[in-house]
């Protein structure tokens, strides 16, 4: 089957990346490609897209559609925090912007074989990068009582961890736990169907803290957060889209921090200048057409 994933925020990112021609931007979260086709329309006939990406169906998606702009975008299957290293092999020495659009595509979440959608049954798998070498099944079916608790409780601020985490060790020493559905049951299972939320799935902490965890996505975004503008040319700006709290604060307080300077950073005053004081978020319109898009936040900088 093919799914379609819809950008959010599309004419917010491309109003604050100022696209124009002749400006080169980094799309740091490629997916299928949906902003850096806006982007390459916006910034014709002589822009150019960089385009990161680390799972390998996106890939082919993003290529797709991409393939009308030529030597205008070049694509790579990286980890985005290799981005220094990537471009400091491409020659470039800084861009005009960067694009983080956080969370999962719906190439990825609709895909029940991928394991992170709460509906069909699907193996525990949760990775992003089809390299990564281990699996959503291993840290279930592995980490310890605490660990695993932990993990629900930093990573989905999830306020029934330790019982959950019994309930998973409990149903593992019986037999391993392999599927999205077992896990959901699980859960299900534990919280009391009082405090069930109505609007969202009861599990949907629980996915979003493992598939946080398999991905290390709070340190891939604390690392690109601190790195990123140091690859923008003065003026040059990034953006970043988050679907949950803890990113959202993540890249806030970073935000305000390199705004801020100090003694982390050479010269006086800050690095960078916050141009969202607030999150941008979508509007009624773009909620009823495109529901992921409820919990977008957009937050944009830029380099000084
Ligand atoms: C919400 S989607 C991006 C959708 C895209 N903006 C579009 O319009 O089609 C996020 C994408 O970021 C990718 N991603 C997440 N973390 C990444 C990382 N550390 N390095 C490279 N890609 C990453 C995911 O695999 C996913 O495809």
């Amino acid at each position: 089957m093919n799914f379609q994933h819809i950008p959010v925020l599309v004419e917010e990112v491309m109003v604050l990346l100022r696209c124009e021609p002749g400006k080169t931007y980094v799309d740091a979260t490629l997916g299928g490609g949906g902003h850096a086709l806006e982007i390459l329309k916006r910034t014709a006939p002589d822009g150019i897209v960089i385009g990161v990406e680390w799972d390998e169906d996106a890939i082919i998606e993003a290529k797709k559609v991409l393939m009308p702009f030529g030597e205008r975008v070049e694509i790579f299957r990286e980890n985005f925090i290799d981005l220094p290293d990537l471009l400091r092999t491409m020659k470039i020495e800084s861009v005009d912007g960067i694009l983080l659009d956080l969370g999962l595509s719906s190439l990825q979440l609709e895909k029940a074989e991928r394991g992170f959608s709460l509906k069909g049954e699907g193996p525990l798998d949760m990775r992003m990068d089809q390299r990564i070498t281990y699996t959503a099944a291993d840290l279930v079916n592995h980490l310890s009582q605490k660990e695993l608790a932990d993990t629900l409780f930093e990573c989905g601020e999830e306020r029934w961890a330790r019982r959950i985490a019994k309930a998973i060790v409990r149903e593992r020493d019986r037999v391993p736990i392999r599927t999205t559905q077992t896990l959901r049951r699980i859960v299900h299972h534990v919280i009391p169907r009082r405090f069930h939320p109505r609007r969202i799935d009861a599990a949907t902490k629980t996915f979003q803290a493992f598939r946080i965890r398999v991905n290390s996505e709070l340190e891939n975004l604390r690392e690109i957060l601190e790195t990123g503008w140091r690859l923008l040319k003065k003026g040059g700006r990034m953006c970043v889209i988050s679907f949950h709290s803890l990113e959202d604060r993540m890249v806030k307080e970073t935000f305000k921090r390199l705004e801020r300077g100090g003694a982390d950073f050479p010269g006086p005053g800050g690095m960078v200048c916050i141009i969202t004081k607030k999150p941008v978020t979508p509007s009624e319109e773009e909620r009823r057409r495109n529901p992921r898009s409820r919990s977008a936040k957009l937050r944009c900088a830029e380099r000084v």
